[in-house]
């Protein structure tokens, strides 16, 4: 969500003749846009603060006026200490404030305006970034598309709730109208987000309700859009219509991202994810049934408080289950302000560190499986952009693996069929299928 809200900062900003550029040497605004979910994401801003002051010191001296702006939920919720920690700091805006970027860089150059913007109007957010106001301009032939943002499940362990504030959902005609407008402008594949993107639902043109697995549906009728994905979902908004979509509608693609956490009820239960392990594979097998071939992702939390080695062994029984085609692992970070940091019997970082190796372990190796299934089958890849070798195109297939075949430039943009012949854990490579039969 923080690269399509950069993108975001960058069409709110080119209509007042702003340009980005590659290096923030170069920059005249440098605008940090910031993650909070982990301590050491947190921490990173400071630090690259640090080189930012001496780039702004450097081009003042040269008779420029650099500023830098802070943006992101680090900004919404460390706002005052930025402030005061990184005074060369100029304005700190929340992930639902950066609307305001414009009229902020007008008003300040005439008044030195030092200010903390961190409201809460995501509703006014969408409507400021409407098409008609900020056109979007599109880099490739994937685009994301924010459908969903906020959080109202409380795991005690996350920010986000109180970073991104509560579930809200963009109507349906703005995201039909955006998506049509992407697909005129050449973009095949669209990725639906929202922190709690299943829980999108909105009203239809008939009055009634649709949930995500009718919005999918309907987008899958724009012309032009062939791939359509979406994430991150949460098991306890995993309704049959979306199962179903996953059935029928072969434009959704073949690959869900559902966050567990852990295998301990115990755990789960201390996290307030609302489900148990078993539910959770109920689910994974209900859509494997829909849809046999589907890849699973998930992300998982290593030494929440009071996780026992047996809890522990419980993760890994439920990821041998599974069997998860990629995977996000970490050790527990405390946050300020969430429950979980308050909680008796942290867990050692020692122990932490041991049990997300065994964990990572595992993961690594059935990715690897996963990709190595692939190799001897053909494909169809959409070719995204150049790869670094000479003559080689870098694309996606259904399953979200990147894959690297010699292709002409002019495949950009289209979905080609690929042999595939070769598997490491984090790409695939191939040769057109034409190409396979002229050799063949
Ligand atoms: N510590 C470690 N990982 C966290 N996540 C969220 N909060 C924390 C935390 N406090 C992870 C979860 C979530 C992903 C986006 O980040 O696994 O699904
Ligand atoms: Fe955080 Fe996801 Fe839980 Fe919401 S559902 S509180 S975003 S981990």
């Amino acid at each position: 969500m923080n690269v399509y809200d950069s993108e975001r900062m960058a069409d709110l900003l080119r209509p007042h003749g702003y340009r980005a550029v590659e290096a923030a040497e170069n920059a005249d605004l440098i605008i940090l846009n910031t993650c909070h979910i982990r301590e050491k994401a947190a921490e990173k801003v400071y630090s690259e603060l640090g080189r930012l002051k001496q780039l702004k010191e450097a081009g003042n001296a040269a008779g420029r006026n650099v500023k830098i702006v802070v943006a992101g939920c680090v900004a919404q919720a460390e706002g005052a200490e930025i402030k005061s920690r990184a005074p060369q700091v100029d304005m700190v805006f929340g992930p639902q404030s950066y609307h305001h970027l414009p009229e902020y860089l007008a008003r300040s150059s005439r008044l030195l305006d030092e200010a903390v913007e961190t409201e809460f109007d995501v509703e006014e957010k969408f409507d400021s970034l409407d098409n008609a106001i900020a056109p979007r301009t599109v880099t490739g032939p994937a685009a994301y598309v924010t459908i969903q943002e906020g959080c109202d499940k409380f795991c005690t362990f996350c920010v986000v709730p109180y970073t991104r504030g509560a579930e809200v959902s963009r109507t349906a005609d703005e995201i039909v109208n955006e998506v049509r407008l992407l697909s005129q402008q050449g973009v095949r594949e669209i990725t639906l987000l929202g922190q709690n993107v299943n829980a999108w639902m909105g009203p239809a043109p008939r009055g009634e309700t649709w949930k995500l697995g009718d919005l999918c549906r309907h987008l899958a009728l724009i012309d032009g859009i062939d791939r359509i994905r979406f994430t991150t979902s949460h098991p306890r908004d995993m309704d049959q219509g979306l199962i179903d979509a996953f059935a029928d509608e072969k434009k959704l693609m073949p690959y869900l991202h559902l966050p567990v956490q852990s295998g301990s009820d115990k755990v789960l239960k201390a996290m307030n994810r609302g489900h148990t392990a078993a539910e959770y594979l109920d689910i994974i097998n209900a859509v494997r049934k829909a849809r046999p071939d589907i890849a699973i992702s998930g992300d998982f939390i290593v030494g929440f408080p009071d996780e026992s080695d047996a809890d522990f062994e419980q993760t890994l029984k439920l990821v041998e289950e599974i069997e998860y085609a990629s995977a996000y692992s970490f050790k527990y970070s405390r946050r300020p302000g969430t429950p979980g940091a308050g909680m008796p019997k942290q867990v050692a970082e020692t122990q932490k560190d041991s049990r997300l190796a065994r964990l990572q372990a595992v993961l690594e190796a059935q990715k690897t499986r996963f990709n190595q299934s692939q190799i001897g089958q053909t494909l169809p890849i959409l070719f995204e952009k150049t790869g670094r070798h000479d003559g080689q195109l870098i694309g996606r297939t259904p399953y979200l693996q990147s894959v690297h075949a010699k292709a002409p430039e002019s495949m950009i943009g289209s979905i080609e069929l690929v042999y595939i012949k070769d598997a490491t854990p984090n790409a695939l490579s191939g040769v057109l299928q034409k190409d396979s039969e002229a050799v063949a």
